[in-house]
């Protein structure tokens, strides 16, 4: 373009921008575009962009690969409802601690991170049916003599700060005990345990399993306890945003009836899903 079309072609559109500005003069003032997002054109408004705050160090749930992008089971189910729920999202990384005060203040629409569903929680934000069935599940060195969850009354027991691993050891040991470890991570509190520095992690199943399947060297074993109260994650949303809630929920029921649900399950935990989180609300609302 030469240098007189290039002023020309600026004119006519400084032009057509003052007379946009007129317009928008004599109407009410449109709305804020939302961060990020240009401003809305005439004709097509630009579609809203969700952003769905997820800590992503909770493999095979939510994780960094190595360029950066945020992967994983969690990820997957989100852009599968996304899809069929006809909306844009896109993932943030934000810190565990302070993730619920996110969705209180706007910052972030949803949440996808392993959240159980916790009647203390549902008095702040609100769930979408449940979409995974999870519980607690002790780590511990392969030579240990931890044998159950009571053995753990006066260890120093590592948990995530503010999860049910934490709630549950702060029921055991009181929650001012000072053998309880809070860490700002799972996969922390698990270093810190191979270090020496705890005797047990309390964390959820999936994580512990996944980290011990992919860290041999550790030398790590499982213990289970009948103790453990049955857990599901939900997405949250903002108190009150039952349009985006709607939306995701029917996202939810789509995938779990389509077999979407099914393919990304067995992708990441190598078989079909059994429990009840797996079916269609009808059932898992029972
Ligand atoms: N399910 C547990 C809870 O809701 C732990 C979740 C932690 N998630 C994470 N991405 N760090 O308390």
């Amino acid at each position: 373009m030469s240098s007189i079309t290039t002023r020309h072609f600026l004119q006519s559109a400084g032009i057509l921008l003052a007379g946009l500005v007129l317009a928008a003069c004599g109407k009410q003032e449109p709305p804020a575009p939302a961060a990020g997002a240009s401003a809305p054109a005439a004709a097509a408004p630009a579609a809203k962009v969700y952003l769905v705050g997820t800590d992503a160090a909770y493999a095979p749930f939510e994780s960094q690969n190595e360029k950066g992008e945020i992967v994983g089971f969690d990820i997957e189910v989100v852009q599968a409802v996304a899809k069929k729920a006809g909306i844009e999202v896109k993932f943030v990384n934000t810190p565990w601690e302070g993730i619920f005060n996110t969705l209180a203040q706007g910052d972030r629409d949803l949440l996808v991170s392993s959240i159980t569903i916790t009647a203390e929680r549902k008095q702040t934000m609100d769930f979408s049916t449940p979409y995974f069935d999870a519980e607690q599940l002790i780590a511990v060195k392969s030579d240990s003599k931890i044998a159950k969850f009571a053995d753990l009354k006066k260890l120093k027991v590592g948990v995530q700060n503010g999860t049910t691993g934490d709630e549950v050891v702060a029921k055991l040991q009181g929650k001012d005990s000072a053998n309880i470890k809070r860490f700002e991570s799972t996969p922390l509190a698990l270093k810190e345990l191979e270090a020496g520095g705890v005797d047990a992690v309390v964390a959820d199943n999936g994580v512990v399993v996944h980290y011990v399947a992919n860290n041999t060297g550790s030398k790590f074993k499982t213990i289970s306890d009948s103790s453990f109260a049955a857990e599901q994650y939900g997405l949250a949303v903002k108190k009150g945003n039952t349009e985006l809630l709607a939306k995701l929920d029917k996202g939810l029921a789509d995938i779990k009836a389509d077999g979407t649900y099914e393919k990304i399950y067995t992708k990441y935990f190598g078989a079909p899903p059994v429990a009840s989180a797996a079916k269609p609300a009808a059932a898992a609302s029972k």
